[in-house]
């Protein structure tokens, strides 16, 4: 069933008071509102209502043992849903929050089972996006909230990619500037003694090792139980089929690839990374950008585009797995079919 959805422009440095009201005021009711956070939009719901959360997962279409990352603007609010904070947990609190890193703690009671996805952890981070603090603090609760995309999609970073996938479907989207980010927050479990890297972002991996002074491990998918839910699932895919080609001879490979299907009629886009690049008998060739955070912003946005252009066959090119790399090539290869390798 459709639903009105109010779309609220707000602008990203000042709040308007008035339209935070609003979406705060159906967050509290048990509503949904889409908010911009520095990393990707999300969709959000009062953490603390079980009924609130649930429609979270029917919104989105999202499996019901995938949990949520719960929101919070006050350092100190952490306690309501975490039972204990390991005092590594508390040093990467005080470095990384506000900001993109979201930490998996165990769960207080407060925590329904549905925001949890049936675990007895809870995933939590403090955003450091105005817009997204002003809404929690304003609504007074926690929020839930997964990225603000229909499952199986890429993670919107603008509100434009939230109104094509939840128009309808949420009570508001809050409608502000493009993501300074653009990949989703890292995921770091901190209830043993050494950490757990779940899901690498713009965080890295380096950095928080570096302030722990331990080292990370990385969760490769080797472990039997996935500690993660959503590392199960197939995400951030567009339509066509995205091959990763790597090595000395990429570029050439792309092109040989690219006259290839484009001979059997398909339309054919490129994501080129190391530098502006120019194919032929390519449909499209999107740039991502310069520097690594350039590309991370532009990643999620260019996956939508090839699917609005009707691309068949995407190839792209790949970046070093270094710093944040590691989360580019992470949903790069999420998005991807297959791989191949030039020497
Ligand atoms: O940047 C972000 O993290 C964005 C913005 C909106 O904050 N949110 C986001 O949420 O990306 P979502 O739901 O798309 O991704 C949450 C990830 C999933 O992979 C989920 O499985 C994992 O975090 N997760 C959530 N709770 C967990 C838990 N208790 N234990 C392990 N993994 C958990
Ligand atoms: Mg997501």
């Amino acid at each position: 069933m459709q639903k009105k959805t109010l779309v609220l422009p707000v602008s990203q440095g000042k709040p308007d008071k008035k339209a935070m009201r609003q979406a705060a005021k159906i967050i509290r009711k048990g509503g949904l509102v889409a908010f911009p956070t520095e990393t990707v939009y999300g969709l959000g719901a009062n953490a603390l209502s079980s009924s609130a959360a649930k429609k979270i997962y029917k919104a989105k279409g999202r499996p019901s043992d995938n949990p949520l990352i719960v929101h919070i603007a006050r350092k100190e609010d952490v306690h309501i849903l975490a039972k204990d904070v390991p005092a590594n947990a508390k040093k990467l609190i005080d470095k990384f929050w506000p900001g993109p890193l979201t930490i998996i703690f165990k769960k207080t009671s407060k925590v329904p089972n549905s925001v949890s996805g049936g675990l007895n952890s809870v995933a939590i981070r403090m955003p450091s996006h105005k817009i997204a603090l002003a809404l929690i603090k304003e609504a007074g609760v926690p929020i839930a909230a997964p990225s603000a995309n229909l499952s199986g999609k890429p993670s919107p970073t603008s509100a434009q990619h939230v109104i094509e996938d939840l128009f309808g479907k949420a009570d508001a989207i809050l409608y502000g500037g493009k993501a300074r980010i653009g990949l989703e927050s890292t995921v770091i479990d901190m209830r043993a003694k050494t950490p757990i890297l779940l899901r690498p972002g713009s965080i890295t991996r380096e950095q928080i090792s570096k302030v722990l002074k331990i080292k990370v491990i990385r969760n490769s998918g080797k472990i039997k139980v996935a500690i993660s839910p959503g590392m199960k699932y197939k995400h951030y895919a567009p339509k066509a089929p995205l091959t990763l080609v790597e090595g000395v001879h990429a570029r050439q490979k792309i092109q040989q690839l690219a006259r290839a299907y484009s001979q059997k009629g398909l339309r054919v886009g490129v994501l080129a990374t190391s530098a502006p690049a120019h194919y032929n008998s390519v449909h499209k060739v999107i740039y991502l950008g310069s520097t690594q955070p350039k590309i991370a912003r532009n990643l999620f946005a260019a996956l939508r585009k090839c699917d609005k252009e009707g691309i068949e066959i995407i190839l792209a090119e790949v970046v070093k797995e270094q710093g944040i790399g590691l989360a580019i090539m992470n949903r790069l290869k999420k998005a991807s079919a297959n791989t191949v390798h030039t020497r």
